[in-house]
């Protein structure tokens, strides 16, 4: 039988799962206030960077043309949109607040051993409202996976629609 799913890709499907990767890593390695600036923590800084390694050239091939899911409704399809375009624009605020807080708190970022421009100058006491927004943020795109993650498993084994062959790697 021939294939009839529309799949993304190959390259996408890679920087698809190479993100989520990442930002698991980068959750999972995340630490907040004092202990950041005693013992900086380089991998979480690499994880998170490296999600926005992988985004922009994801972002671009994806502008390019490519697979959009196909959600017959469309009051359905926008929601669908505004979900996968909130989860782009997380994948892209993380990692440049991350950075910014790191700067505010004085600690040196680099990436795969290049030392990267502080985004602003340090501060004393607390770090503001840029790093409050990176950490719920970090959290949020977490929920927010884990939904799209849930109607992803939805799709596949109780619509039976073949979703996640589409984001398939074989
Ligand atoms: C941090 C984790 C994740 C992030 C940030 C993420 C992000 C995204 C984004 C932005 C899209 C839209 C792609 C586009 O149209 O350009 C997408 C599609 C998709 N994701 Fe994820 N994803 C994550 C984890 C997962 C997981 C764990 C699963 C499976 C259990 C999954 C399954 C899919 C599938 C099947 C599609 C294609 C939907 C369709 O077009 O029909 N994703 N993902
Ligand atoms: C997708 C990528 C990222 C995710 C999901 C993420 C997630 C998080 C989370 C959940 C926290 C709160 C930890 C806690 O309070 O215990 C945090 C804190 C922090 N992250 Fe990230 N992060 C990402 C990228 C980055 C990047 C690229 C940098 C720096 C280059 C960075 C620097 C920081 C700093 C400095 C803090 C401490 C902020 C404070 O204590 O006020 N993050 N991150």
């Amino acid at each position: 039988m021939p294939d009839m799913i529309a799949r993304y890709p190959k390259a996408l499907v890679v920087l698809h799962w190479a993100t989520a990767a990442a930002v698991l890593g980068a959750w999972a390695t995340a630490e907040g206030g004092r202990e950041v600036v005693q013992h900086p923590p380089l991998l979480h800084f690499t994880l998170g960077l490296a999600v926005l390694a992988l985004v922009l050239p994801r972002l671009v091939l994806r502008l390019m043309g490519g697979t959009q899911p196909d959600h017959g409704s469309r009051p359905l399809a926008v929601a669908v949109g505004a979900g996968h375009a909130l989860l782009y624009a997380l994948l892209i605020a993380l990692p440049l607040t991350g950075w910014h807080a790191a700067s505010q708190m004085g600690v040196g970022v680099q990436f795969l051993g290049i030392h990267l421009p502080a985004l602003t100058a340090p501060v004393q006491g607390r770090p503001g409202i840029v790093a409050e927004f990176h950490e719920s943020a970090g959290s949020l795109i977490l929920l927010l996976a884990g939904l799209h993650a849930m109607m992803a498993l939805w799709h596949q084994f109780v619509l039976r629609d073949g979703t996640l062959r589409r984001m398939s790697l074989r």
